[in-house]
């Protein structure tokens, strides 16, 4: 844990340098009337296909890459870094020109699901191993139709030998629909309990309408429903864990395509690309 801690300073403490003799080198050529935007345009470029490199990296596992891990810190570092070789490329100005404010656009959106992908794959694998069995992904629909199919059962059984409906009418009115699908995605995600309690107090308030035995079957059922919430829950966050790469990646080659349009238009204006 330390050494992780240590790793984590060293590479932080080398992006920060390597940010600030970027901008100091851009501002001293800068006073020396000498343009900037050509060389940070080219190491901007340069650093999103690297970052862009790693998808390759990624689909590519067999060949002697380096590892995946090794692959993922400097993506980080470079990804924070290019963030300032950004700011001092556009000048720290809002650009204009079409092709200019969609790649900017482009690139902020990259930068952005790119620092929110972050924060959600290092909090929310955590967050999975406190809230029922870690399941796999492709298997949670299996689970949840073997939950509904365990409820009715239970409750049908319930229905065959107890002379009202109460339990059934429970069932089909508030079960049912929460057993049907997964729930509360959002709820989820942002660690709000708010609907499994309610629903949880709400088959409590119920009892006072039951006899005993139907109070029994009622026990059974919310154990069901904890069982149900817990799968929502796994749902919810290795969903998000799995999908925000959908963000992150098609993005990054609107970007590249981006980037390269705008280098041929500059290019053309500016007579060659060197
Ligand atoms: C700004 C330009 C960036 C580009 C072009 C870019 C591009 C990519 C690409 C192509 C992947 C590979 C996804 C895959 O194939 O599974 C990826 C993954 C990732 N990126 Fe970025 N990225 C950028 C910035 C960032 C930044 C700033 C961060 C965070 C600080 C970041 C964090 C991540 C993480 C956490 C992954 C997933 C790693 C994994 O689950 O293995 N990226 N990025």
């Amino acid at each position: 844990m330390k050494t992780l801690t240590a790793r984590r300073f060293r590479n932080s403490g080398i992006a920060i340098v390597a940010a600030l003799l970027l901008v100091w080198l851009s501002g001293a050529m800068t006073t020396a009337l000498r343009d900037t935007a050509r060389q940070t345009g080219w190491i901007l470029f340069s650093m999103i296909c690297f970052l862009a490199a790693y998808n390759l990296r990624k689909k590519l596992p067999f060949l002697p890459l380096g590892a995946s891990a090794t692959w993922l810190q400097f993506h980080i570092y470079v990804g924070l870094l290019t963030a300032v070789v950004f700011g001092v490329h556009v000048g720290w100005r809002i650009p204009n020109g079409l092709v200019e404010s969609l790649l900017a656009t482009l690139y902020l959106f990259v930068f952005a699901s790119g620092v929110i992908g972050l924060f959600l794959s290092r909090s929310l694998a955590k967050r999975l191993t406190t809230r029922g069995d870690e399941v796999l992904f492709e298997r949670i629909p299996v689970y949840r139709n073997r939950l509904q199919a365990e409820v009715e059962t239970i409750v049908f059984e319930e229905l065959d030998e107890a002379a009202s409906t109460a339990v059934a009418q429970f069932y089909a009115d508030r079960l049912r629909p929460f057993f049907a699908q997964t729930r509360n995605f959002w709820q989820h995600l942002v660690q709000s309990n708010r609907s499994r309690f309610g629903l949880l107090n709400e088959m409590q308030a119920y009892r006072r309408y039951l006899n005993d035995a139907e109070r029994e079957t009622m026990a059974r059922l919310v154990t069901c429903v904890e069982a149900k919430d817990d799968l929502d829950y796994q749902f919810s966050l290795q969903a998000t864990l799995k999908y925000w790469l959908f963000v992150h990646v098609p993005l990054t080659y609107a970007l590249l395509v981006f980037a390269i349009l705008h280098l041929l238009l500059v290019s053309a204006y500016s007579g060659g690309i060197s």
